[in-house]
């Protein structure tokens, strides 16, 4: 079961200026934080409340359905391609990322015990999207178009290309090739994936993207690499029984969530650094700073109030950005709370030969690679506290489905207990809208000609007249 030191950010360790007394705020916030936790488990069923994603772990018949699509397509395909942005693929990199063999794509058909290569498009760079139509061939990849809205410009402008070429490729064929997740109801995703007989998952009602990975979201394409979803399901059930418990003593989510809190509000440290100290775990940084930043980040509080709250989540990885980032961790504005990632036991062990006895890497020798990265993040946890820097640290027992699946719902957990410290609505994003509106008017999209003009005036302000088309 995963695990959280927290005595890093007591003040007995790094002093009253920047330290909690831990065991006083517990005591202090405990009966709030008892009330917070049975909350959120009383309005987690009841509609427009965006708390579905806690019942993930108990959702048998996804599971079900997905187990049995990968199983009919399995052999068929040389390749998935996922497509989607933001909540709709950042859960997926993460997690394959993290349990699929390093490389994945790079081993031999049988090194992949004949499972196909996976690749996602995140992004419209046309570069890297011609890039990945030069490498793939069509007719043996399955693409799986993931927006639970079903009209997301970014995923859709991926769609209708590859749609188009995935045509040409196979005739009409081509619609056994294509599998959308959306929503159930709603979007032209959803129309489509009708009208052309594509095969369709859902994302269930009331889940944002950003919460959406234990859904068919992430386990489609997790199953169809060979990932043990029932295991992904069982270590959610598991912490999720832990993270019920009201008492803050005994509920890590509800530690790193007042911890971070108070650390802002009574410390003014806000921003919140995750340190995986593995490279499997990279991407699990880019899932979580979504997490926190569309969840935590707004303007109003419940009360209708300006608030401005957030956390400002940054990414970095153990050992490497000891050599980018550390330094101003450790010497720049105390502002910080550095969460590590621990792993107690990796997959594999690297010794490292007794070599070059007598220079000054000779100590080295003899020891495995896994004790430099331990003690490399122990040696920065304790330079932290030496400089009154707050730290906690994360062990998950390995690598695993299991694991890997707690430390994200813990974390989707400690972002909802978070919201209601802040009294502010974790589900919305407000700040995203006004964005893709404008974006809608520059490409032309019916409905949006007045917005057009005004923000074309706006893109002027102060320099030479710019256009979409230059
Ligand atoms: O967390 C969110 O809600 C967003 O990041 C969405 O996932 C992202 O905007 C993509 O939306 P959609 O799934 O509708 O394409």
């Amino acid at each position: 079961m995963l695990k959280l030191n927290c005595k890093n950010s007591d003040y007995s360790i790094i002093g009253e200026t920047h330290g909690l007394n831990l065991q006083e705020e517990f005591n202090n916030y405990s009966t709030e934080i008892a009330d917070i936790i049975r909350s959120l488990n009383q309005r987690k069923d009841r509609q427009g409340e965006w708390l579905q994603w806690m019942n993930l772990g108990y959702n048998e018949e996804t599971v079900w359905y997905v187990k049995e699509f990968a199983s009919l397509v399995e052999g068929r395909f040389d390749n998935i391609l996922v497509l989607g942005i933001g909540g709709s693929v950042l859960g997926g990199l993460a997690v394959t990322e993290a349990i699929l063999k390093p490389y994945w794509n790079f081993l031999s058909k049988e090194q992949r015990n004949n499972l196909p290569r996976l690749f996602f498009l995140d992004n419209i760079d046309p570069d890297s999207i011609n890039a990945i139509l030069d490498i793939l061939d069509l007719k043996k990849t399955l693409v799986n178009v993931i927006t639970k809205s079903g009209d997301t410009a970014e995923t859709m402008s991926q769609f209708m290309v590859i749609k188009n070429l995935m045509e040409n490729a196979l005739g009409d064929d081509y619609r056994k090739n294509i599998v959308a997740t959306t929503d159930k109801k709603m979007g032209i995703l959803r129309q489509l994936a009708d009208q052309e007989g594509y095969k369709i998952f859902y994302v269930p009602d009331d889940i944002g993207g950003r919460f959406s990975v234990f859904s068919s979201v992430g386990l489609l394409p997790f199953a169809l690499v060979g990932l043990d979803i029932d295991k992904i399901i069982q270590g959610i059930k598991d912490i999720d029984l832990e993270l019920k418990n009201t008492d803050i003593n005994q509920n890590i989510a509800a530690q790193f969530a007042l911890i971070h809190y108070l650390m802002d509000t009574k410390k003014g440290k806000n921003i919140s650094v995750l340190m995986p100290y593995s490279s499997r775990l990279k991407l699990i940084p880019d899932w979580y700073v979504q997490l926190i930043a569309e969840s935590l980040g707004k303007k109003s509080n419940r009360n209708g109030e300006t608030v401005n709250t957030g956390i400002t989540p940054l990414k970095a990885i153990g050992a490497s950005d000891q050599h980018t980032i550390l330094q101003l961790l450790n010497e720049g504005p105390n502002n910080k709370v550095v969460t590590f990632i621990r792993v107690q036991e990796f997959n594999t062990q690297l010794s490292i030969p007794k070599i070059f006895e007598y220079t000054g890497i000779g100590y080295l020798g003899g020891k495995t690679v896994n004790d430099l990265l331990r003690a490399e993040m122990y040696s920065t946890r304790v330079s932290l506290a030496d400089n009154n820097r707050p730290s906690l640290t994360l062990t998950m027992d390995k690598i695993d489905e299991y694991n890997v699946a707690q430390l994200l719902y813990m974390l989707e957990v400690q972002t909802a207990i978070a919201g209601e410290l802040y009294n502010i609505n974790a589900y919305n994003q407000p700040g995203v809208e006004q964005v893709k509106n404008y974006m809608y008017a520059l490409m032309g999209r019916a409905g949006y000609e007045g917005s057009a003009t005004s923000i074309q005036e706006k893109m002027n302000r102060g320099s030479k007249s710019e256009s979409v088309n230059a």
